[in-house]
């Protein structure tokens, strides 16, 4: 398992490393030739980086949720099993699921962030104010991130439960503001 994540986060590095590179060829050598060659290409270049970026964007949000869906289930546990006794075995399967790879769809989370904001770095060329709300988004992901690396190997620290909880409620809630003004 820890080879395949590591296989998968290589590739999608990879995959932007290519993606990036090629796309900035292109945008150099437009400056050698004419000039409906040049703008042109220019532009369809920055479109598709803002197309791929705002993909990438909602794959964070998509990648969030799934992550977080732990808290729901979690929580709600006893009152399934209390209520609806034959979901037992089916509710418990699916908390250890999400409990299994938590930290794996956190990463992803944290990865296709950094992703998405190098993208529309790229396209919009400069950082404004949403890029920078993004930006304080994606800083508590990497705050929570580091906490839960501590919680993962001290579980029944109560506080650092707590803490890294509230990171990511803040993260959603900044992630929210940043998509709406964008
Ligand atoms: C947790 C972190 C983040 C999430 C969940 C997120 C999510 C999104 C989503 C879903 C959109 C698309 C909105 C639409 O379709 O109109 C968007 C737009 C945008 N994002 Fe992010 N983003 C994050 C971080 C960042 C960062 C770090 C940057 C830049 C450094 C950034 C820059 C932008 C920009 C410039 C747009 C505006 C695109 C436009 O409409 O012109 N974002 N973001
Ligand atoms: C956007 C990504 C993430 C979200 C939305 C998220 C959310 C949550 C939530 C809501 C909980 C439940 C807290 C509770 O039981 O009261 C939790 C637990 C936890 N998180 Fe995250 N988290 C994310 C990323 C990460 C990352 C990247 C790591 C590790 C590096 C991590 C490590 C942990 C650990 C170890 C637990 C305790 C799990 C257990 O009790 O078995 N999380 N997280």
């Amino acid at each position: 398992m820890k080879k395949l994540k590591m296989l998968f986060i290589s590739i999608l590095v990879i995959m932007t490393i290519n993606y990036v590179t090629t796309g900035s060829n292109l945008v150099y050598a437009d400056d050698d030739f004419e000039k409906y060659y040049e703008n042109h290409e220019g532009v369809k270049g920055e479109d598709s980086y803002e197309d791929i970026g705002e993909a990438v964007g909602w794959g964070t949000v998509i990648a969030m949720i799934i992550a977080g869906l732990i808290y729901p289930i979690r929580r709600s546990m006893k009152l399934v099993i209390t209520n609806f006794p034959g979901l037992k075995k089916m509710f418990i399967s699916i908390s250890r699921f999400f409990g299994k790879y938590h930290i794996f769809i956190g990463i992803i989370a944290l990865v296709l962030s950094i992703i998405h904001g190098i993208f529309m770095y790229l396209s919009e060329g400069e950082l404004e104010s949403e890029g920078i709300i993004g930006l304080g988004a994606v800083g508590l992901i990497v705050i929570a991130s580091i906490v839960g690396s501590v919680l993962f190997k001290n579980k029944k620290v109560k506080s650092l439960r707590t803490t890294h909880t509230i990171l990511i409620v803040l993260a959603f809630l900044v992630g929210a503001i940043h998509i709406f003004v964008s």
